[in-house]
């Protein structure tokens, strides 16, 4: 589904060679391809015609307010976790009443925002939860419709750290918890009941997980059906892994089949929320070769993007490909792909088979989610421009930072 591919010898994101993205913008530099987006998008949506069903994008894979209002255009919806991800949804021209809004900690002001731009419902994460939910719904003289995450204890297999449906992690609530909550919901005034929800982890690449929680969750649906508790949609989450190596990804039509036939004959409305499965291969990170070095045996080639660009391979020891984007004069070796950053932990690929010689071009693939969202000043870099590439248009929907942006909010005391 990539949008990245060699034309003349050259990486292009659709119509635009890569070096002249980076003669124009700089490096390092996101490079989003628009109609990798709308592709997965629509690969989605086709799946599930047969049955009623909504995506709500999570907004937390790749936030930025030109892919937001690029999917918003989509008819898309969006699953939230921040007052500040409801306040973009809405810049981009996201609809509220297609938001949900999931998260363990969520603020009361964060609440109140929600009520009052009318979301979509709230994805609750406690017993407390409801109870804010229901106070700050009655202070504003709304009804607030809730769902509640039940964490069905099911292993997804995947990272531990993107793992999230196990007893053991932080989100959801037990089955028993959740019949609880929704009796007490039942009787609130502010509040109706309007689905159930769960997520059993990201880059999940194995179909199973997600059929068994469904069908863990459907048992839940009929138990609540006989205490007169209706439920009009179901939210599976997100969680579809996408191909960064070798991994052999969903296939989004089988996992429809399989979706579906667990579903049965409940006709309850399905909810998504996918994030990588959406922008995930939609992206690159372009950078450059500062410098080549050589330690006893070892080889880095030092380039422009760092850890706080790409923070992945650092933290969950991800493997990203990188490819030169055109034929470079240095010689194939395997090194080190690492960044300037003060740590060892900063490495963006390890033992690379490249041919890499200074000022050469790379692009690091699948970079769309969880990438620039995840970046930092660390080191006081000026975090990435983001592009959106259509066609032969290029669109700057974020431009590099500069010194000053980074400083903006700082003061030294005595100077004001
Ligand atoms: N819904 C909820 C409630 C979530 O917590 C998440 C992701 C999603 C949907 C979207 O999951 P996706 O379809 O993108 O897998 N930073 C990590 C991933 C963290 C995912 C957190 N939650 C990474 O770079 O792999």
């Amino acid at each position: 589904m990539s949008e990245f591919e060699f034309l003349d010898g050259q990486l292009h994101a659709e119509g635009v060679p890569l070096s002249k993205i980076a003669e124009e913008y700089g490096t390092p530099t996101f490079v989003y391809s628009k109609a990798s987006i709308v592709t997965a998008y629509e690969n989605f949506q086709a799946a599930f015609s047969g049955h009623d069903h909504q995506i709500c994008y999570a907004v937390k894979a790749n936030s930025n307010l030109g892919i937001l209002s690029l999917l918003a255009s989509m008819g898309s919806g969006f699953d939230i976790v921040s007052g500040g991800e409801l306040q973009r949804v809405l810049k981009a021209g996201g609809e509220a009443a297609k938001v949900v809004f999931s998260g363990v900690g969520k603020q009361a002001w964060e609440i109140e925002l929600a009520i009052e731009k009318g979301i979509g419902c709230f994805n609750l994460e406690s017993d407390s939860e409801l109870n804010l939910v229901n106070e700050i719904a009655a202070r504003l003289n709304k009804i607030a419709a809730i769902s509640v995450r039940v964490n069905p204890d099911v292993d997804a297999k995947t990272h531990p750290y993107t793992a999230t449906g196990l007893k053991e992690n932080k989100f959801g609530v037990s089955a028993r918890e959740a019949v609880a909550i929704y009796r007490r919901a039942a009787k609130l005034s502010n509040i109706e009941i309007q689905g159930i929800d769960y997520h059993i982890g990201s880059q999940i690449t194995d179909i199973s997980p997600l059929v068994d929680s469904l069908a863990h969750i459907l048992e839940l649906v009929d138990e609540l059906e006989t205490m007169n508790i209706s439920l009009s949609h179901i939210d599976v989450g997100g969680g579809i892994g996408i191909t960064y190596k070798d991994e052999q990804s969903i296939n989004i039509d089988e996992y429809a089949s399989a979706i579906l036939q667990t579903l049965g004959d409940h006709g309850q409305k399905l909810l998504f929320e996918p994030g990588r499965y959406i922008v995930g291969n939609a992206g690159i990170l372009l950078s450059r070769v500062v410098t080549i070095k050589q330690n006893d045996n070892k080889k880095f080639a030092v380039v422009d993007a760092a850890m706080n660009d790409l923070i992945r391979p650092a933290l969950y020891q991800s493997w990203q490909r990188i490819e030169n984007i055109e034929q470079s004069s240095g010689p194939r070796d395997s090194y080190d792909v690492v960044g300037p950053i003060c740590e060892s932990a900063d490495f963006l690929g390890k033992n690379r088979e490249l041919p890499l010689c200074k000022g050469d071009l790379v692009a690091v693939y699948s970079s769309g989610a969880y990438g620039f969202v995840m970046s930092s000043n660390y080191n006081s870099r000026n975090r990435a421009a983001e592009l959106l590439v259509s066609g032969t248009d290029i669109h700057c929907i974020r431009q590099r930072e500069s010194f000053a942006d980074q400083i903006r909010l700082e003061s030294i005391p005595g100077d004001d």
